[in-house]
């Protein structure tokens, strides 16, 4: 079976609508941030499914015995936000993987010739190769950030078939870039848009996600 990068854009109302506040040029930045929040909720839900490692057994209910689900403790848990955009939509997906370390990816693009520099990298010298790896960034451009991203990651030991990625705004340019370097990686994103402008900023998009979330 030929392996192909798979991109679901979930048709869910609660996306939809937090995807519309963020993209409202008018939206302030306490509410964008909410809308951030709530986006990483609601993906990280979605990119859970078959994602999360369950292991099935028996519970003992008061009326008698029944099977049961539970989330494997055993299967290491990791959460990696690409800073600084990826921090909005970090929390919303920490409240439904509480058991997951956190490991920071500091990322920024030279603003003319659009090529990421890493400035903080907090993870660890080798994961477990069976880790479930969440990378979390608003915006996939020109995919330069999110393929230094993925490198750093399997560098590391990350197998990019057990690894989700949580994107608000997604582009060709970066889809066809991961597609072409990893197959099997599977994009959960609230919306694809068209285009990517020459300054690299998706068009609609929702401009600068970083200074959104920040204010800046
Ligand atoms: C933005 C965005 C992505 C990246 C996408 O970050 O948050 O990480 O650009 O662009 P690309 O696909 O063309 O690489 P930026 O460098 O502006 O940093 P910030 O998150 O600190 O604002």
């Amino acid at each position: 079976m030929t392996l192909q990068l798979r991109v679901y854009v979930p048709p869910h109302p609660l996306i939809k609508h937090w995807l519309a506040v963020a993209r409202d040029a008018a939206t302030p930045s306490v509410l964008f941030r909410s809308a951030m929040t709530e986006l990483g909720r609601w993906l990280t839900y979605e990119a859970a499914r078959e994602w999360l490692p369950t292991q099935d057994t028996t519970v003992q209910s008061p009326l008698g015995i029944c099977p049961a689900t539970y989330i494997d403790p055993e299967v290491p848990m990791a959460v990696v936000p690409i800073l600084r955009a990826g921090l909005g939509l970090l929390e919303g997906a920490q409240t439904l993987l509480p058991l997951a370390s956190i490991y920071h990816l500091g990322l920024v693009r030279d603003e003319t010739t659009l090529q990421p520099s890493c400035y903080l990298n907090k993870l660890p010298e080798k994961f477990h190769p069976q880790t479930r790896v969440l990378i979390t960034d608003p915006m996939l451009a020109t995919g330069g950030s999110i393929i230094k991203a993925m490198e750093e990651l399997t560098q590391r030991g990350v197998d990019p078939s057990l690894t989700r990625i949580i994107s608000v705004v997604a582009a060709p340019p970066a889809l066809q870039k991961l597609g072409a370097a990893y197959p099997g990686l599977i994009i959960y994103t609230a919306t694809i848009d068209e285009q990517v402008n020459e300054r690299g900023f998706i068009v609609p998009g929702l401009g600068d996600a970083g200074d959104r979330t920040f204010g800046t």
